[in-house]
């Protein structure tokens, strides 16, 4: 069992949320509006508890379930309150139209939210190539993830595995570029190859 704290109270923050309570875990949801946070931790049920934004996070695991232009802004406003914690970046930088990315190149969202999070705290991409939509229908889905720490995704390993899904280790956190550029990979799929976006994308080993 993990416990986690998910910033947030949009689709994502909802559906890992309730994943994440079947799996029996220990789940606490914040948001910028306690009142919003409260009402998504009693619809959720499980125990489920709502933190106060910006205070120190009640999980070990620390989900960035916001936009990605407030993830590295929100992780530098709760400052020391994240020291040591796992930190998970789930989120797509792309661009107006999702045919790109926002971030320079060479760079990532999760890369910008390592430089301003505690030196003690471990940011660990995850979930970004799993579309909401699927991750809510409950099937096991494959979740490609990145980071330095072996610890850390180890941590996020067990609970992504506790949800009912398979992890798959990419390598380092600069791996997390190439996750999101995956992202945009995904949106054209949906747009064009698949047709919709109850999909994801996953691994098929011929042994
Ligand atoms: N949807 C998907 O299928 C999917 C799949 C993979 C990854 N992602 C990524 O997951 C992230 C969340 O996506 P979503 O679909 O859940 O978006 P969403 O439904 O729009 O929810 C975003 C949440 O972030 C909150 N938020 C925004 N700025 C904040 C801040 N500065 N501090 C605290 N909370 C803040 C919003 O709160 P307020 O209501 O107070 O504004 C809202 O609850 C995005 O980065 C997205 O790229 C989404």
């Amino acid at each position: 069992m993990s416990n986690i704290s998910i910033i947030g109270l949009g689709n994502m923050a909802r559906t890992i949320a309730a994943r994440a309570v079947a799996g029996g875990n220990a789940v606490e949801v914040v948001g910028r509006d306690a009142v919003r946070a409260e009402t998504l931790a009693e619809a959720l049920g499980g125990g489920v508890t709502a933190g106060q934004f910006g205070t120190a996070p009640a999980g070990d695991i620390v989900i960035l379930a916001v936009p990605h232009d407030n993830a590295a802004p929100v992780v530098a406003q709760y400052g020391p309150a994240l020291a040591g914690k796992v930190i998970i970046d789930i989120t797509n930088a792309f661009d107006s139209d999702a045919t790109g990315l926002t971030t320079a190149d060479g760079t990532s969202i999760a890369q910008e939210v390592a430089r301003v999070a505690p030196a003690d705290a471990h940011v660990v991409k995850a979930f970004n190539t799993v579309f909401g939509s699927a991750l809510a229908q409950g099937r096991p889905l494959d979740v490609l993830v990145a980071g330095d720490d072996a610890q850390a995704k180890a941590t996020v390993a067990a609970f992504i595995t506790s949800l009912g899904l398979r992890p798959l280790d990419t390598g380092s956190l600069d791996m997390a570029r190439w996750l999101e550029e995956t992202g945009v990979v995904m949106m054209g799929l949906g747009r064009h190859g698949v047709g919709n976006f109850d999909f994801t994308l996953g691994v098929v080993t011929s042994a």
